[in-house]
């Protein structure tokens, strides 16, 4: 597993979580590996080490995971612990699937329990499937049927996570309202006496949903189902110097993961940072308006065009220093869909950029001497 490139968030943060597991020893609600503030803390950091116990040996700093409002984290834990499923909603890479997986592996020692959604999700990847050779050969039994992750999740007192629900069809996202309400699921072909037979879910059984805004809205989703998720709000970070630290944070780790050193310097890393937040609000820091592009400039955007900027500086370390760049970087990221996209970054450029240049900001005043690559670059696509 330490080779994956992504291995799963109770692996990553397996020596956190046991730390946890000792360190708060109060009561859980059933089925839960940690206590609702030991949850809270896996996610939003503890600023110093925890003490478990006599020594060195027994204190841990926990990490920060999510970098946001702390009472976001206590609403969706508590909404866990009811009756209630979670929907997270936010525009596209606020960290919403981060924060399921790290719930469900604080709260259950598994994130594995997920259903990506998609226009292709049928009602049997949310219930159960069939065994077609075992069905085929003696008909329905217990060990012809697949339980989906949702079956097994009912099954075990774990947490389900359901990726991107807005995506699947209407009619299969109603599966959950059953399931969330009555927390139990039929199984009408496997008849017991008189009736289907029904899977109860132990406790500790929860659903965490996702929802992206760009998506085929969430105004979609039937009152019915709305009506059985708390709905949270994850919004982009809010702070320049918190989105930079994160930033500088990723970057660095998906460069260093190759075996190469990170060297783009901190005055570098803020100004694309700045460029993406002045991009993605529409306003500059300085409150200048600025055209927003069509495409999405979320952190998770910003992590990529920093470790990139990082990665060719490393592997192609020559002449070019990694300010020079950024506009090429930048332009990927904004002409993805719509030409028009490209004379919104040049006008922020002779905006923007221009102004901050006149200002004397030396790195802007370089930054606007490359207009000209925003101009050229990956010209032939568009
Ligand atoms: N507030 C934040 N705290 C920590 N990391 C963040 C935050 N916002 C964005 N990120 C970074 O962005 C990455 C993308 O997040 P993730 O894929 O979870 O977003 P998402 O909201 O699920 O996006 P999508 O709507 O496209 O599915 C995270 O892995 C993390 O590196
Ligand atoms: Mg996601």
């Amino acid at each position: 597993m330490s080779n994956a490139q992504s291995p799963p968030a109770e692996s990553v943060w397996a020596e956190e979580l046991a730390f946890l597991q000792k360190f708060d020893d109060g009561p859980r609600p059933p089925g839960w590996r940690l206590t609702p503030r030991a949850v809270v803390t896996f996610i939003c950091g503890s600023n110093e080490p925890l003490k478990a116990g006599k020594g060195k040996a027994n204190e841990l700093q926990i990490t920060q995971k999510f970098v946001g409002p702390k009472d976001l984290i206590e609403r969706s834990v508590i909404t866990l612990a009811g009756e209630r499923g979670l929907l997270l909603v936010g525009e596209p890479g606020t960290a919403k699937s981060m924060l399921s997986e790290l719930l469900a592996a604080a709260i259950s020692g598994t994130s594995a329990l997920t259903i990506q959604g998609s226009a292709g999700t049928t009602e049997d990847q949310l219930r159960y499937g069939w065994n077609y050779a075992m069905l085929m050969a003696n008909g329905p039994t217990p060990e012809a049927l697949v339980p989906s992750p949702v079956m097994t999740g009912m099954r075990a007192g774990a947490i389900v996570r359901v990726e991107e629900v807005t995506r699947c069809l209407p009619e299969v996202q109603d599966a959950l309202i059953s399931i969330i309400s009555d927390r139990r699921l039929a199984v009408p072909e496997l008849a017991e006496g008189e009736g289907a037979r029904i899977e109860f879910a132990e406790p500790g059984f929860n659903v965490i949903a996702t929802a992206n805004l760009r998506d085929r809205g969430v105004s979609e989703m039937s009152a019915a189902l709305k009506r059985r998720f708390n709905f949270e709000i994850v919004h982009p970070i809010a702070d320049l110097a918190h989105e930079k630290a994160l930033v500088l944070r990723r970057a660095k780790s998906v460069v260093t993961r190759t075996g190469v050193g990170f060297n783009v310097d901190e005055a570098v890393l803020e100004a694309i940072v700045t460029a993406f937040r002045d991009l993605r609000s529409g306003r500059s820091a300085e409150g200048w308006a600025v055209e927003r592009p069509s495409t999405v400039m979320s952190t998770a955007e910003c992590v990529a065009v920093a470790s990139d900027i990082g990665l060719q500086n490393a592997y192609f370390a020559s002449d070019r220093d990694p300010l020079s760049l950024v506009p090429s970087y930048l332009l990927g990221v904004v002409l993805k869909d719509n030409p028009v996209d490209r004379s919104k970054l040049l006008a922020y450029w002779d905006s923007t950029v221009k102004r901050r240049a006149d200002s004397g900001a030396r790195l802007w005043k370089r930054l606007l001497e490359l207009r000209n690559v925003v101009e050229q670059a990956h010209a032939e696509a568009f």
